[in-house]
């Protein structure tokens, strides 16, 4: 059993394993071949905001989402010195109840696989809430086919398509590798798996 992270001290520390500070190129292949057009986007467990900045350079406005309040902080700086316009927000994505504008496409990179076993599948449920009628998202998984401590939280395809199942018609999942972070040269299999919202 991994032991739980403290998410905000591991930023406090500087203990961000998974922080390679360039955009996900997984994520950048997504949008172009996908076609999915600027529109109000989500980001969920943005940890220091490189991703949400790229895409408010891209047109997309965007909401991010992190429990640790520091990892809000240097995303906030981080957008900034970018001279992008985001919102960002601390606070626990399977427990959020606030009422916000929908989202037409959410992005998620280390977020899922950590929180999937909260009870009632509540991030599912969260997400599924937030996204307006036909919205996409991108969810970055570790994957059980190698699971490699130290690396990240793994799930098996058929817990993917079970969990996810409930709330999204699964478009595409398919394997790629995390890109590396700084001191961290392995590159650890992922899922990249695009959703769109069922409509139930
Ligand atoms: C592996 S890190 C990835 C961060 C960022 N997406 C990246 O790729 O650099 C996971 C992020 O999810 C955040 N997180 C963990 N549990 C969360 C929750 N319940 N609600 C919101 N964010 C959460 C952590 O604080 C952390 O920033």
């Amino acid at each position: 059993m991994r032991k739980q992270r403290n998410w905000n001290e591991s930023y406090r520390d500087g203990d961000v394993p998974w922080d390679t500070g360039r955009p996900s190129p997984e994520l950048q292949r997504v949008i172009m071949q996908h076609g999915i057009q600027p529109c109000r986007a989500l980001e969920v467990g943005c940890g220091s905001g490189t991703n949400s900045v790229w895409l408010a350079q891209q047109g997309f406005q965007v909401t991010a989402i992190d429990l640790a309040p520091l990892a809000v902080e240097q995303a906030n700086r981080k957008a900034k010195k970018s001279g992008v316009q985001i919102r960002f927000l601390s606070g626990d994505i399977c427990k959020w109840d606030q009422p916000m504008e929908s989202f037409g496409f959410f992005f998620d990179r280390g977020c899922y696989h950590a929180v999937r076993r909260e009870p009632g599948n509540a991030y599912v449920n969260v997400i599924s809430r937030l996204l307006a009628s036909g919205g996409r998202g991108l969810i970055l998984a570790g994957n059980a086919r190698e699971p490699h401590v130290p690396g990240p939280p793994v799930v098996s395809e058929e817990d993917i398509r079970n969990e996810l199942g409930e709330k999204f018609c699964i478009l595409d999942l398919q394997e790629f590798r995390f890109d590396e972070a700084p001191g961290v040269p392995e590159k650890f299999l992922g899922w990249s798996c695009l959703v769109k919202k069922l409509d139930l």
